[in-house]
């Protein structure tokens, strides 16, 4: 069974500060997307790998991955397409879908925001959807505690509490998530709903979704300080 990675990389990563849409912004001198192909690239599973770029920068987005491919522009042995992203990441992932050549069964979803994840943590997923699960999402225990709000109805107001989920129950879910195409290419079709991951549309269509344990270095890089630790993980990296 064939195995495809679509990697998200529309976002304007405006949490991030002012810059470069976030998946084009430096890590160790290399852009973060670059990190995120070569961390899908580097699984044995994986032999396409489909970016979704800003809408308006698909063809910046092949220029800049020719330009860190292996000498002969080569991925090693997966082959990388670029298409066009959307305005929310859901459409971005929906795109990317659409461009997926018949004949890759399996389907990684995962976040350029996420340049760090371990070969390890791709490879448990794509091994739990070739067991049979529809779904399945890298995931680990919380260290804070979760409050659930009502929402200020001025903004800065405080804002009561109104429930607080059994901590050890919770889970942070990152990416890759793994699914069967057929599964989630119908949960794309079907679920319009606002949605944050992929995992959850699968849970909307009623199916079981599945989890793996994730791994700490597979964080997303969405505020300032992520950046201060991802290139702390790095440089650890290449001691
Ligand atoms: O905004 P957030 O950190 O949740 O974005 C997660 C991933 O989705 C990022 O890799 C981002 O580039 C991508 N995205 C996208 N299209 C959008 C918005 C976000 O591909 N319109």
């Amino acid at each position: 069974v064939r195995t495809a990675a679509v990697i998200p990389a529309a976002g304007r990563g405006v949490r991030l500060g002012p810059g470069a849409p976030k998946a084009l912004r430096a890590l160790g001198g290399t852009p973060m997307l670059v990190h995120a192909v070569r961390a899908m690239a580097e699984s044995r599973a994986v032999s396409l790998v489909v970016v979704v770029a800003p809408p308006d920068g698909a063809g910046e987005v092949k220029s800049l991955l020719d330009t860190h491919a292996l000498p002969g522009g080569s991925w090693g042995n997966t082959d990388v397409l670029v298409v066009p992203g959307g305005e929310s990441r859901q459409e971005s992932v929906k795109l990317g879908l659409d461009a997926l050549p018949e004949g890759y069964d399996i389907v990684l979803v995962h976040d350029a925001a996420r340049p760090l994840v371990p070969v390890d943590t791709v490879d448990a997923v794509v091994e739990a959807v070739r067991d049979g699960a529809p779904a399945v999402v890298p995931a680990l225990p919380l260290a804070d505690t979760v409050k659930q709000v009502e929402p200020a109805a001025t903004p800065g107001e405080p804002e009561p509490v109104v429930a607080t989920p059994d901590r050890s129950r919770l889970r942070a879910v990152q990416t890759p998530q793994g699914f069967d195409r057929a599964t989630l290419v119908r949960a794309h079709a079907t679920v319009t709903d606002d949605v944050t991951d992929d995992a959850s549309m699968v849970e909307q269509l009623g199916l079981t979704v599945v989890t793996v344990p994730g791994h700490e270095e597979a964080f997303k890089v969405t505020r300032p300080l992520d950046l201060v630790l991802a290139e702390a993980v790095l440089a650890r990296r290449r001691l």
